[in-house]
């Protein structure tokens, strides 16, 4: 599964493939682990003239992520008509270059600031007791559609102040689809493929529509908050309009969305990764169990309490490495340039992964299996672990993020241990940029007294990760 010590850029053949792009939407990490394995550190698949390039290898991961001027960030391929509501919604840091990206991430660092997170924390713990709240021992439960739902309502809630479980579910979902909407017809356009553009003017209609229920979720918010009541990350969006006279409501319907969709499924993803992983590595389960009753009192542990738990950081970590939910990003090229070997036209789409990088055998020992002790010593530069990406775009939500994970992890774990039902099916695939679980992972809940088993399970999630011997399909092990 991880693909052999990295190979040389082959001198004097250009790591050139002949191919059909839609190879990379269609499984992108099956296509970038070929690519990789036939060229090394960098290659480009080609199809009529139009080409998409890859990049595997920290040092590239380093050009191509410094330089934001010869490479720009293209996460919608579709902006819309300048007074469009495409455009409006997708007028976002995610979408921004130049002194644009600059000046509007300067203020939303503000928004973001650290300072802040102590106050983020008695959300994270009442919202996950609420979700905790029906969960009895014995019961079954699917962690990936739970996970998908606590975190719209997570991120409802710390992003937009929506106290509404039903509202919430109603909006992100409205963000979601859309998003993931923008990638399949914005992939077609990557590709110039002529069945995408049929979707075009279906995006549009959901774009007028978000517009119109972003606009309106503002005006409910300053209906139901005071000023200086700051609860919530629009709050305080809100009241830097005070000082940015550019940040009008337009421009905030754009960061508003633009942050939601890069909230949500990237931590629901990362959540439900690591309750699985968890689940199927119960020696892990148990430690954490173990420091989390050490260094924690009570049921519901204290931002303070949770800066002591190493290990409960590293199992977080462990799990973005080896199932990163933000699979991979892309780059266009704003001139002609060189990469490795290779001149690029502009207007190139360069990818790179997180994926790729973190499954590096001259990185990380042993890079399938999930082994959160690897974190005592391991001691990874920027480019080498980079699951909230790294350089001037790196994930500006990452300490809000990791607050939440590590704070709703403990009061989970510390209430109760999952065990995966046997011989299910776990299938993980990249959907947009995102690898998450494309199955249901069903798991019975357990007292924390009683430690979980490894169980058989089928499906694709051996392609991403190698699970204890015990977690093989029944198949496989009497075959073997
Ligand atoms: C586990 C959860 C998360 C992961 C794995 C993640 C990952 C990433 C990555 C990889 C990027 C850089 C993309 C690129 O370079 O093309 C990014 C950017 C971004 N993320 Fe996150 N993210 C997470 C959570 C969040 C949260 C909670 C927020 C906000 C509340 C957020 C807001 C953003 C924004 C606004 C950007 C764009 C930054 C810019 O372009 O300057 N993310 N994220």
């Amino acid at each position: 599964m991880s693909y052999p010590e990295s190979l040389p850029l082959s001198s004097g053949v250009l790591p050139v493939k002949n191919g059909n792009l839609l190879e990379f939407p269609e499984d992108p990490i099956a296509c970038m682990r070929k690519l990789h394995c036939e060229f090394g550190d960098m290659a480009v698949l080609e199809d009529q003239g139009q080409r998409i390039a890859f990049v595997f290898s920290p040092e590239f991961n380093r050009e191509v992520l410094s330089n934001s001027n010869t490479y720009h960030s293209q996460f919608f391929a579709i902006r819309g008509s300048r007074r469009s509501a495409q455009r409006t919604v997708t007028s976002g840091l995610l979408s921004m270059n130049g002194t644009e990206h600059r000046d509007s991430r300067r203020v939303m660092m503000d928004v973001f600031t650290r300072r802040i997170l102590p106050e983020y924390h008695d959300t994270i713990t009442s919202l996950t007791e609420e979700l905790m709240a029906d969960w009895q021992v014995g019961q079954q439960h699917d962690l990936n559609t739970e996970m998908v739902h606590f975190m719209l309502r997570m991120t409802s809630a710390l992003l937009f102040g929506i106290d509404d479980a039903q509202y919430s579910v109603e909006l992100g979902s409205k963000i979601d689809s859309w998003v993931r909407k923008n990638h399949e017809v914005g992939m077609g356009a990557l590709v110039s493929a002529p069945q995408f553009t049929d979707m075009y003017d279906e995006l549009l209609t959901m774009a007028d529509d978000l517009q119109a229920s972003i606009q309106e979720m503002f005006f409910r918010h300053r209906e139901n908050h005071s000023e200086g009541q700051r609860s919530d990350v629009l709050s305080l969006m809100f009241k830097a309009q005070g000082s940015e006279q550019q940040l009008d409501d337009n421009k905030l319907v754009g960061h508003a969305t633009l942050t939601f969709a890069a909230a949500h499924l990237t931590t629901a993803h990362t959540f439900s990764w690591t309750l699985f992983l968890l689940a199927q590595h119960p020696e892990v389960m148990n430690r954490l169990s173990r420091e989390l009753a050490e260094r924690t009192t009570g049921s519901q542990p204290t931002f303070e309490e949770l800066q002591n738990c190493t290990y409960l950081e590293w199992v977080i970590k462990e799990s973005m490495r080896v199932l990163p939910a933000s699979s991979y990003s892309q780059r266009i090229t704003t001139e002609q340039t060189q990469l490795g070997p290779v001149s690029l036209p502009q207007g190139t789409p360069v990818i790179f992964s997180q994926f790729m990088t973190h499954h590096r055998a001259d990185l990380f020992e042993d890079p399938d299996a999930f082994r959160p002790e690897r974190w005592e010593h391991s001691k990874p530069s920027a480019y080498e672990y980079l699951p909230f990406g790294a350089g001037p775009r790196m994930c500006i939500g990452a300490p809000l993020a990791m607050l939440e994970l590590r704070t709703a992890l403990a009061v989970i774990a510390k209430r109760f241990h999952f065990q995966v039902q046997a011989d299910s099916v776990v299938n993980g695939q990249v959907i947009s940029t995102m690898l998450g679980p494309t199955s249901s992972v069903e798991a019975t809940l357990l007292p924390v007294t009683q430690s979980s088993r490894t169980v058989p399970v089928n499906g694709s999630i051996h392609d991403l990760v190698q699970l204890p011997a015990a977690a093989q399909p029944q198949t496989l092990r009497r075959a073997a």
